[in-house]
């Protein structure tokens, strides 16, 4: 029996068509839900659009400073695994809940896999970063999105029979619902850009939030902005103005895609949006100094602008006005897989079992 465990926005979405591989495949498995995110628009919304089954289990852990909300997590989770006893734990990607569930797991010797392993940004200031270091230390399978996840991998020890490259699952949940919004959205969407922006780095550090606002809002076109729940708290905090922006509440994943897909480009410190936009083949501006999506930036989908309101100024304003260069930004390749990377995970872990 395997037990997923994950506990944010990003998770559910990456973990969806995963889990609708292990139910095609009559594998057992439960979903163990940390609570890190509750609100109904940050959660539920995913388990209901997507066709999810219900956690077994939600340990209503909720918001709290790092150490403290991890340490919450681990506590409930070693109750929970014990009564469980899988015969293996899966986790994905990079949150508080991602460490957590690896940790209470390989603390049980309980074998841990690891979707989506080997991103860096060598940036050890970004919790994200220094969970994915650790998680990696407490996985046994390691299915990595790219070769580059890959070399990370490898250049940190980690034995090369224990790393598949599969793609990442963001790949498959993109194109399995994209065709489900073109049926439940027609109403005609056009001439807007996107912006996403929620890292801890930004919106809780006035100045640079501040710059991203003022950047995007010079760009001169017209800005939806579905706010995360974290950019709106500190957005009234810093009473800060935003301007022209359009801001909406948290997408459901069916009306995200269909905005994203219709967007001219999008803004974004999103690393899950950027994977999405690549794939889309719609150019991303990256509101951030490091990235660990070097991928979408090679194949020339996504242009770095940090947290810098002139350089936001510029590339908005290129890609919406120079066609060459937006044209060109189109022609990259999608690097992030073929769709099938969920199937390639469910497959290694049955043999596995
Ligand atoms: C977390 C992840 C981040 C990921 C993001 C996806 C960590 C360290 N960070 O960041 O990597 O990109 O999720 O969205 O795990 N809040 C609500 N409702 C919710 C959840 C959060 O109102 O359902 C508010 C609370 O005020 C909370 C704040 O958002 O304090 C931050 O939530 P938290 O889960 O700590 O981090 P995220 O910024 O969501
Ligand atoms: N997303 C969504 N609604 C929104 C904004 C984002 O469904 O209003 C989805 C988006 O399609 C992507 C995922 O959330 O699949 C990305 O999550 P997020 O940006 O919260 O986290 P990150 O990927 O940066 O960890």
């Amino acid at each position: 029996m395997i037990s997923i465990v994950l506990g944010t926005r990003p998770e559910i979405i990456k973990f969806s068509p995963v889990i609708r591989e292990l139910e095609k495949k009559g594998i057992d498995f439960s979903i163990i839900h940390t609570g890190q995110h509750y609100s109904k628009e940050m959660d539920e919304v995913f388990f209901c659009e997507l066709g999810l089954p219900e956690p077994k289990h939600n340990l209503r852990v909720g918001s709290a400073p790092h150490s403290v909300q991890i340490g919450n997590m681990l506590l409930r989770l070693d109750k929970v695994l014990k009564k469980e006893a899988p015969d293996l734990v899966m986790v994905l990607g990079d949150t508080n809940s991602t460490l957590a569930g690896a940790l209470a797991a390989s603390n049980l010797r309980i074998p841990v896999a690891y979707v989506e392993s080997g991103l860096r940004s060598f940036d050890m200031d970004m919790q994200e970063e220094r969970n994915r270091l650790l998680v990696t230390q407490c996985a046994d399978l390691h299915f990595a999105p790219t070769e580059t996840s890959k070399r990370n991998l490898l250049a940190e020890g980690v034995p090369e029979k224990n790393i598949s490259v599969v793609g990442n699952t963001i790949v498959d949940a993109c194109l399995q619902n994209l065709k489900l919004t073109e049926e439940k959205y027609r109403k005609e969407l056009g001439g807007f850009v996107l912006m996403t922006a929620h890292r801890a780095e930004n919106v809780d550090n006035r100045k640079r939030f501040s710059e991203i606002i003022n950047g995007v809002n010079s760009i001169g076109a017209r800005i939806v902005y579905p706010i995360h729940p974290r950019a709106r708290k500190m957005l009234e905090k810093f009473k800060l103005d935003p301007g022209k922006i359009k801001l909406v509440e948290p997408m459901g994943y069916l009306e995200f895609l269909y905005h994203l897909s219709r967007a001219r480009f999008v803004i974004t410190d999103s690393g899950g949006v950027v994977e999405e936009a690549t794939c889309l083949k719609i150019p991303s501006v990256c509101v951030r100094d490091s990235t660990d999506r070097p991928e979408a930036v090679e194949a020339g989908l996504c242009v770095m602008a940090g947290a810098d309101s002139s350089a936001i100024k510029r590339y908005g304003k290129r890609i919406s006005e120079d066609e060459t260069f937006r044209d060109g930004m189109k022609s990259g390749e999608n690097p992030y897989g073929d769709g099938k990377a969920a199937r390639r995970v469910v497959d290694a872990l049955q043999s596995r079992l």
